[in-house]
């Protein structure tokens, strides 16, 4: 029996193994040096002012809107296809989430199908680089009134560039992830950046109960406990460092599933001029259901592309979505990290070509 193929492995090394230990034997476990120490090799990745850790991404949604202002009332775009922590942070502050549909072969949005989405009470547009693909940024600002906040959804897009320039940079905040199926991971994590400094704080403060940090330790507004602990932002430290290689490996990977899939099934790239952070590697496939458990069933640990949020009981009323739709039923997210090898690529390959009859 071959070995199981998992659908992303970690790279993670002896520089992150040392990084642990070391904040391990401090005895500093939380709230100590590393946290800034990570903020800053972050910030210093994405080219932005400010990064603020938190717990996760879906904590980096949540606090950047609330920072933003964005409460009861307002409306904020949201691709029809995308993790569904985008659409929950927007209610989570109470807003309402409008829906708007993707490209089935991108899984982006188009800027015009969001400008029609604007209404007057939309506050903001959340621009998912879905999977790792820039969405096409210039686009969307050109149509998208000014008076609406565009924010970045960059949880996989971290090293991403949308026309040379980064991901989580190109709007008024991006919110990133290290989940260990992100480009670089903490195990769990997240953070916010901008180049905003008062956004920067409101975040600070909403991550750490709604304390200002100005010596009267009062709490105008609750906060949250979303902080990041400093054993986790040591393991992102190296991780940031080595953010090149993680991507060259990812890039690698990606090029070996294309020169095998690319002329028989619809593989991913980026639009011209961009590039792609490769998060995942999703490919477009009809039946993907059957070849989903048929994979499986090979030890080929596969996965559906992500949700279609109109499918959900929390977001069943908006109508049709027939782009989210045939991206939900034919996305097919494949066994892809940096440390992918080729005999895997040809592994996977050869099932799935078979499968298809390709063989
Ligand atoms: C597009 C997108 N947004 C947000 C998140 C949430 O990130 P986290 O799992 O770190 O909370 C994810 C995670 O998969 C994601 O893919």
């Amino acid at each position: 029996m071959t070995a199981p193929i998992r659908l992303a492995r970690p790279d993670v090394g002896e520089a992150e193994l040392r990084a642990v230990a070391e904040v391990l034997g401090s005895g500093q476990l939380t709230m100590g040096p590393k946290v800034g120490e990570f903020e800053c090799a972050v910030a210093g990745a994405v080219g932005t002012r400010d990064a603020v850790a938190v717990a996760n991404g879906t904590a980096a949604l949540h606090l950047a809107l609330l920072a933003l202002g964005v409460g009861p009332g307002d409306e904020v775009v949201v691709p029809a296809y995308t993790f569904p922590a985008t659409a929950n942070a927007v209610r989570l502050c109470g807003a309402e989430a409008v829906l708007v549909d993707v490209d089935p072969e991108t899984f982006v949005v188009d800027a015009e199908a969001v400008a029609d989405a604007v209404t007057s009470r939309t506050r903001a547009v959340m621009a998912v680089h879905l999977f790792g693909r820039p969405v096409d940024w210039d686009a969307l600002r050109a149509v998208v009134s000014e008076r609406v906040l565009l924010v970045e959804d960059a949880a996989g897009a971290l090293g991403a560039r949308s026309r040379g320039r980064p991901c989580g940079s190109l709007g008024v905040a991006g919110c990133l992830s290290f989940h260990p199926r992100k480009i670089v991971t903490t195990g769990e994590g997240g953070a916010v950046t901008t180049d905003d400094p008062e956004i920067a704080a409101a975040v600070r403060r909403l991550r750490h109960h709604g304390i200002v940090a100005d010596g009267t330790n009062d709490i105008p507004v609750p906060g949250f406990n979303y902080r990041l602990a400093d054993v986790l932002c040591a393991l992102g430290i190296p991780q940031v460092e080595r953010l090149e290689e993680l991507l060259a490996g990812r890039e690698r990977a990606a090029s070996w599933y294309a020169e095998r899939l690319g002329d028989v099934v619809g593989t991913p790239s980026a639009a011209e001029g961009d590039r792609h952070g490769w998060q995942a590697y999703v490919v477009r496939v009809d039946r993907r259901d059957e070849l989903l458990a048929a994979l499986r069933a090979e030890g080929i640990e596969v996965q559906i592309g992500t949700y279609a949020l109109h499918r959900l009981g929390a977001y069943r009323d908006q109508g049709a979505f027939p782009g989210a739709q045939r991206a939900y039923e034919r996305a097919l997210a494949l066994p892809f990290a940096a440390t992918t090898t080729e005999d895997e690529v040809d592994r996977v390959c050869t099932a799935l070509l078979g499968r298809l009859g390709r063989s």
